[in-house]
């Protein structure tokens, strides 16, 4: 698995690998489709995407955007909902069709029936390039320790460490829903291309599991090396606890 220590550049090379995978589909004559991680981690990258959208010729009105994860219960306007985020920080900026982007109902009133509904979209219409974070205790999308790697989208119990770090977003914990809906972790592994972004000393130790600890559930990022394609940006904090080298700052091979 490659890992490399990027710094600042991570949210331009994320950026660049972002359209050469798009344009890789759109090469071979498919709509591309873009998978977008929530969270703070990736909120650079899609800045910067919206950055050359303004000041060059990029066009999104082909591609489709998939989100990994919602709250359930919140409502979509809440400002804390993943498709608020993926609206704020991706749609509205990039120019995407609503009727383009695909995020799991949070409101629906089966659950599972709208988990099963959500895999089919991306089994249909595979994703491109995902965007992931990773979560202090090691997830990926919201499939806390624990989850397998055959999951498919489903509707999850939060860890309490999730519910703590998340809190920020949220007035207080308890506001912190209970339950989400998320792909899985082999709907993850299915897109052509991963991107995983982490940032910060409070992602060491999950990092560090992912990238160096055993292929495990307890930390559900370890199956991310099953992955032929998957770039790790991180930075140095993120890369600390690292025993092995890292690459320096360049492009992944
Ligand atoms: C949430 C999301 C994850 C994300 C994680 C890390 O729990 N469900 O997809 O990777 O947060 O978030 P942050 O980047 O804010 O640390």
């Amino acid at each position: 698995m490659p890992a490399h220590v990027i710094g600042s550049d991570a949210d331009v090379l994320a950026a660049d690998l972002v359209h050469e995978h798009l344009q890789a589909a759109r090469a071979a004559g498919r709509e591309p489709v873009l998978g977008v991680a929530t969270g703070s981690s990736p909120v650079r990258i899609y800045a910067e995407l919206a950055r050359r959208t303004a000041s060059g010729p990029h066009s999104w009105a082909d591609t489709w955007v998939f989100a990994l994860d919602e709250y359930r219960g919140l409502a979509t306007d809440h400002p804390a909902s993943y498709a608020a985020f993926v609206e704020r920080h991706v749609t509205r900026p990039l120019g995407i069709d609503p009727r383009r982007v695909a995020v799991p109902d949070a409101m629906a009133a089966d659950p599972a029936a709208e988990c099963r509904r959500f895999e089919r979209v991306i089994r249909d219409r595979p994703v491109d390039v995902q965007i992931l974070g990773i979560g202090s205790n090691g997830h990926i999308a919201f499939n806390e320790p624990g989850s397998v790697v055959d999951s498919r989208c489903r509707v999850v119990q939060l860890d309490a460490q999730t519910r703590q770090d998340n809190a920020r977003f949220f007035g207080t914990i308890d506001e912190v829903p209970t339950e989400a809906l998320t792909q899985g972790i082999s709907t993850i592994l299915r897109a052509r291309a991963l991107v995983v972004i982490a940032q910060g000393a409070a992602k060491a130790a999950a990092v560090r599991d992912a990238v160096e600890g055993p292929r495990s559930s307890a930390c559900p990022a370890s199956f991310l090396r099953d992955h032929p394609r998957v770039t790790w940006l991180i930075d140095e904090a993120a890369a600390a606890a690292l025993a092995g080298a890292v690459s320096p700052a360049g492009r992944p091979g």
